[in-house]
């Protein structure tokens, strides 16, 4: 085979299509590279994004999911044949992109499903899925990108996995519902045992609720900072703002004023500056990209985030060694499936970008 389809970027100039199917050469993996033939794709906010700069011919997408077809001499505990799902980081070349037939993977970035020999090779029809244990190729593309950002976010919060003192204390969760959120807090509850304080607009409360939330309150109402403070009291030590927005992060900062202390999280590049802050409280802030799990420092529209050889570890030692024993516990979000085959694609970027999504990740197989 010297090529394979893949969904490319246009070189979109505010009109028309983001994206357009094509074909790219047959890929090389590295020594410490996997090959993914894949079955079941899942868009993300990040890839209309990138695609609203990105110049023509670019892999598009973040989230695979799929077999093994080859493993690079350097790797270690994936074999030929495992079902994976990874998240990839696509948009920005040639190179590398999850929106194709075969998919360059890094080890650190892909989950590999103990229960994968039954997982079935007939795509999900079109239609909705509720929320269920990861055992569809559909369900496992949509967890990877959003499991590598919550790890690398409570790294970054500081959550310390093991900690008895944390059944005491509560995350709060804004905006639970996103792909993030949904994610998030099932790893603070399942993995690190917190009490989880979420947000969400009313129909998607008690699907917040069976993921494991303690408390979900309604962001749409004016006073949600203070119901929030009086339900919590001081209990919040850790804040993750998963819309980040000035918007949420301001709401993020009023809920947490009853606390000693509080680490706060957002997933956008927002500084404290852009909020109203009291000097008084004591407040630790922190920006997740997780593009930074890979080493390399990034340049997003000329800010660069800064990676390091110890921000890596301390990530590897959740995702790589603690998370693994987890992901047969973990739900999937909701699904949207289109229909397969690549073409798919365009339609599930315009869902994200129109912000008609709610709840739920849009996802489409390969056939
Ligand atoms: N830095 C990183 O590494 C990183 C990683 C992942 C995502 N992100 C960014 O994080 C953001 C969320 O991404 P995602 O994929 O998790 O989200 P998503 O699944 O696309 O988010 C959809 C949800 O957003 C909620 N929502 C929409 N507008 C809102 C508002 N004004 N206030 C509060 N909630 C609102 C809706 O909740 P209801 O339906 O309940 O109202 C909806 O369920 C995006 O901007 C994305 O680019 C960054």
């Amino acid at each position: 085979m010297s090529s394979v389809k893949a969904v490319l970027s246009t070189g979109f100039q505010s009109e028309g299509e983001l994206v357009k199917v094509g074909s790219v050469p047959y890929p090389k993996i590295n020594d410490d590279q996997i090959l993914i033939k894949a079955k079941s794709f899942a868009v993300n906010p990040t890839d209309w994004k990138h695609l609203t700069f990105a110049e023509a011919d670019y892999i598009v997408g973040s989230d695979v999911s799929g077999v093994v077809e080859e493993v690079g001499s350097k790797v270690e505990g994936f074999t030929k044949g495992d079902v994976v799902s990874s998240f990839i980081r696509g948009n920005v070349s040639s190179a590398k992109g999850a929106f194709t037939e075969y998919v360059i993977a890094e080890q650190n970035s892909t989950i590999k499903y103990a229960n994968g020999s039954k997982f079935s090779n007939e795509g999900l029809k079109p239609g909705s899925y509720p929320t269920s244990l990861i055992d569809t190729y559909e369900g496992a593309s949509s967890v990877t990108l959003g499991l590598c950002t919550v790890a690398l976010s409570f790294v970054n919060l500081g959550i310390k996995f093991g900690d008895e003192s944390n059944s005491t204390k509560s995350i709060l969760i804004w905006s639970g519902s996103t792909a993030t959120g949904v994610l998030a807090i099932q790893v603070a509850k399942l993995v690190f045992g917190l009490k989880v304080i979420t947000t969400a607009s009313p129909k998607n409360h008690d699907f917040l609720k069976s993921l494991g939330a303690d408390a979900v309150f309604d962001y749409h109402d004016t006073d949600v900072s203070k119901q929030i403070r009086d339900f919590a009291g001081d209990s919040i030590a850790y804040a993750l703002d998963t819309i980040s927005s000035e918007y949420s992060f301001q709401h993020v900062y009023d809920s947490t004023a009853n606390s000693s202390h509080v680490a706060i999280d957002n997933l956008l590049g927002l500084q404290p500056l852009q909020i109203k802050t009291d000097e008084n409280r004591k407040v630790s802030y922190s920006t997740t990209l997780a593009y930074l799990i890979w080493g390399q420092d990034i340049d997003l529209m000329g800010t660069i985030f800064k990676s390091s050889t110890q921000l890596v570890e301390n990530y590897n030692d959740l995702f790589v060694k603690i998370l693994p024993s987890y992901i047969s516990k973990l739900k999937h979000s909701n699904l949207r499936v289109l229909n397969p085959g690549l073409e798919s694609a365009s339609e599930a970027l315009e869902l994200l970008r129109q912000n008609k999504v709610s709840g739920e990740k849009v996802v489409f197989s390969l056939n």
